[in-house]
């Protein structure tokens, strides 16, 4: 093939797998009809001159200061970024429609425009209309805050050169496009080269830029793995549509940490920063409610107290339903299994609905506990003790397993005022031990529903 031949490939439009042929399913990420057929100019790496604006340096030479962090007067994104922005890093903000992708960026513009200088603000998706009405609702008035409606790459790349901006954020990568490449916006190999080209740019400009990507149904990013694997940090933004509580979450950071998470809550005046989460979600809680239970989970590194809700009704007719929200539906299942199996209780005919209060997702098995105690306290209309928080990871045979970090959500739960906690007798040992709050060690699932549900006759 010669150096400037163009050819055809197929590329999967889920995970960037490339094949010579066509196939039906990818053998990479087993999708099914993603394959597209794909022009690419064979690549050219001519050997170039010296480039003197970039020589090689010696590491001992090179100067951190230059490369320090950027931080927004906006604590939860310094918090997820890890203390700031770092300048000339590719950041990716990808989120279901609707999140509030826009929105943090656009607040996220205005303050820099305020603390550093002009910001390039360039939406594929929007006219400078639609985010003008935003920005007046969000009180943005947009002193050097430029913005830019525009697709196409080349036109963006020169714009922002001659602004020299202290940030660029580009709204949403999806709609950048090439024209020479030849495939339509959003697919795998627009995305894939403005993405390069966009890092080549922050990396020589030392300017930091923000992208925001949509998330297809399965929860990916569209045009999708390649994004991440070629930016330095991805930030997922994440809530429930009829909750007001947004997760901003590290997923990759090449410059810190990827256990932190910053909370948000959707207002008229845009995302608000929650700095007291646990209060922020429980602050809803019905002191003498059957099947509630708080339970201290980890968002990463931070302590995050969250109410834990259940239901059971005996079904009406047919299977029994089970309604998992917030909380793994498999999981969901194997407590409810368990709960029948080794604590006696009788759902086989029951309806169980369970769900998290303020619309977050729990992933860590340590709210299996939870789980199962807010099913008991419902199904034996029985209350758990509104002073009482547990963790801990459920077994097949109703054993206790032992959670990490044991100390941090112990000291949240203690910090918000509550005066016991269950915890899995292995692993239960908290050095120095709490004072403001009593730990009882349980072994067993039958052990921690006996301890934890308050007896009927003190109702
Ligand atoms: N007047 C309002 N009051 C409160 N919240 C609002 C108001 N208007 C919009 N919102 C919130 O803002 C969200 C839209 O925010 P935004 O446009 O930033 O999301 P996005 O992630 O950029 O969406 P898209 O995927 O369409 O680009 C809405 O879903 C809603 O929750
Ligand atoms: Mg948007
Ligand atoms: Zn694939």
């Amino acid at each position: 093939m010669s150096k400037s031949e163009k050819r055809a490939i197929f590329v999967c439009q889920q995970c960037g797998k490339e094949s010579l042929k066509w196939l039906g399913r990818c053998p990479d990420c087993q999708q099914w009809n993603t394959f597209v057929e794909t022009v690419i100019a064979a690549p050219v790496v001519p050997s170039r001159p010296l480039s003197p604006a970039n020589p090689p340096q010696e590491l001992s030479q090179v100067d951190i200061e230059a490369a320090a962090r950027i931080a927004l007067p906006l604590a939860e994104f310094n918090r997820v970024l890890g203390g700031g922005l770092v300048p000339g890093s590719l950041v990716l903000i990808s989120g279901d429609p609707g999140i509030g992708k826009s929105t943090l960026l656009l607040q996220a513009s205005a303050l820099m425009a305020r603390e550093k200088g002009t910001v390039a603000y360039i939406s594929g998706e929007e006219t400078r209309h639609q985010i003008k009405l935003r920005a007046k609702r969000l009180g943005i008035t947009g002193e050097r805050l430029y913005l830019l409606a525009e697709t196409d790459l080349g036109v963006i790349l020169n714009q922002i050169e001659q602004l020299s901006p202290s940030l660029v954020v580009i709204d949403s990568i999806q709609t950048v496009n090439i024209p020479e490449l030849g495939a339509a916006p959003g697919s795998v190999s627009q995305v894939r080269e403005c993405t390069l080209r966009l890092m080549q740019w922050a990396k020589l400009s030392g300017v930091p830029v923000c992208i925001a990507g949509h998330v297809t149904k399965d929860g990916t990013i569209a045009g999708p793995r390649i994004l991440e694997h070629i930016v330095d940090v991805v930030l997922y933004f994440e809530g429930e549509p009829f909750s007001a509580y947004r997760l901003l979450r590290s997923v990759k950071n090449r410059f810190g940490s990827t256990n932190e998470v910053g909370v948000f809550e959707m207002k008229e005046q845009g995302l608000v920063e929650v700095d007291n989460p646990s209060l922020a979600f429980l602050s809803q809680r019905g002191e003498e409610a059957k099947g509630s239970v708080v339970v201290p989970t980890l968002e990463g590194s931070r302590p995050l107290l969250v109410e834990i809700q259940a239901l059971t009704i005996p079904t009406s007719f047919g299977l029994p339903r089970r309604t998992a929200n917030g909380v793994d539906f498999n999981r969901l299942l194997l407590i409810a299994a368990v709960l029948t199996q080794r604590v006696g209780l009788r759902l086989g005919n029951q309806d169980i609905m369970v769900s998290v209060a303020g619309g977050l997702k729990i992933g860590e098995p340590a709210a299996d506990l939870g789980i199962a105690l807010a099913i008991a306290s419902s199904f034996r209309d029985q209350l758990v003790d509104p002073g009482l928080v547990v963790v801990g990871e459920v077994g097949l045979s109703g054993e206790l397993r032992a959670v990490s970090q044991l100390e941090r959500r112990i000291a949240e739960a203690a910090r918000l005022g509550f005066k016991s906690c269950l915890v899995p007798k292995t692993g239960a040992r908290v050095s120095p031990s709490p004072k403001e709050i009593e730990l009882i060690p349980v072994s067993t699932l039958r052990e921690a529903v006996s301890t934890g549900l308050v007896k009927r006759s003190d109702n």
